[in-house]
């Protein structure tokens, strides 16, 4: 049996760059994963199938399209020889579709579990490429660390910058489609990408820079359909946060904080919301 923790990330800074021939959007973002993991434990069967329970916090189904039966049953059939099935075990504590990368990160889980399990077979170049297959985010996780990332998301450069912050998570319950936040986005022309990580390094002296120039572009689309995402997003500055903004397409926002004290206070001011107080985690998926 094999136990695998999948953190949750955080998007510090998100541009849609340009729209592509492929139905995708080229993207300038930075990854930071942050502890909050979903558990996933991994046993071989003696036959040859896959089965999936879930418990925790979150109402998913446990049907043929949940990431991690797919993540499974594509690998297997990647690797192409015949392979012992597993009884995969997910428990949630990160918001599904909230824009987390909770599904991404469970997916990476079960490659490299599953590679494990099998006796590694494939290479990690194997399991970025079968990961891109599944979503756009899946390869970030198989790396972990804070990656400042372009393309569909899966073009990674990794970079040891140090966030001196405390993470509060806020979820209000809306579920926001990314296919339809891309669309929403409207990108005829092409925009300039910021350089995120310029302004991650110098907001750790200085947070005045991060409000300057770090921007979700789903914001406005999201917020104007989702009012009250926007009034949550003030709502976090008003609790004291440093900095504020959406994650992925949303609809969790983080707050960022000076101290995890000062994290917890601000989290006890959102009550009737989904809300947890995380740090900033310097690897990727964990196997235990
Ligand atoms: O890759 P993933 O399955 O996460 O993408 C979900 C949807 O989000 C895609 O079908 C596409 O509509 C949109 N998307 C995009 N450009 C990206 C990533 C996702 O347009 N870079």
């Amino acid at each position: 049996m094999l136990t695998l923790q999948a953190p949750a990330k955080i998007n510090l800074g998100l541009e849609v760059l340009r729209r592509r021939a492929d139905g995708y959007h080229d993207l300038n973002t930075v990854f930071a994963p942050v502890t909050l993991f979903d558990t996933i434990t991994l046993s071989l069967r003696s036959d040859t199938q896959f089965t999936l329970q879930i418990s925790g916090n979150d109402t998913l189904s446990a049907s043929d399209d949940n990431l991690c039966l797919k993540a499974a049953r594509l690998l297997c059939h990647t690797i192409g020889t015949s392979l012992p099935g597993m009884d995969i075990h997910l428990t949630k504590r990160i918001p599904t579709g909230g824009g987390l990368g909770g599904g991404s990160a469970d997916a990476a889980a079960l490659l490299v579990g599953a590679n494990q399990l099998w006796g590694n077979p494939v290479p990690p170049e194997t399991l970025h490429q079968v990961g891109l297959l599944l979503g756009s985010d899946v390869p970030f996780f198989l790396e972990g660390g804070i990656a400042h990332a372009v393309g569909r998301g899966e073009i990674l450069t990794p970079h040891s910058i140090t966030l001196p912050w405390a993470v509060l998570l806020v979820n209000p319950g809306i579920h926001v489609a990314t296919p339809w936040a891309f669309r929403a986005v409207n990108r005829v022309t092409e925009r300039p990408a910021t350089d995120f990580v310029k302004l991650l390094m110098l907001g750790a002296e200085d947070s005045a820079s991060l409000r300057r120039g770090m921007v979700n572009d789903f914001e406005e689309s999201v917020m104007l359909e989702y009012p009250a995402i926007m009034q949550l997003k003030q709502r976090l500055y008003d609790a004291g946060a440093m900095f504020a903004l959406m994650s992925g397409s949303g609809s969790t926002l983080f707050g960022l904080f000076l101290t995890e004290e000062d994290a917890k206070g601000a989290s006890t001011l959102f009550p009737e919301y989904w809300s947890a107080v995380a740090r900033f985690h310097e690897g990727g998926v964990v196997v235990e």
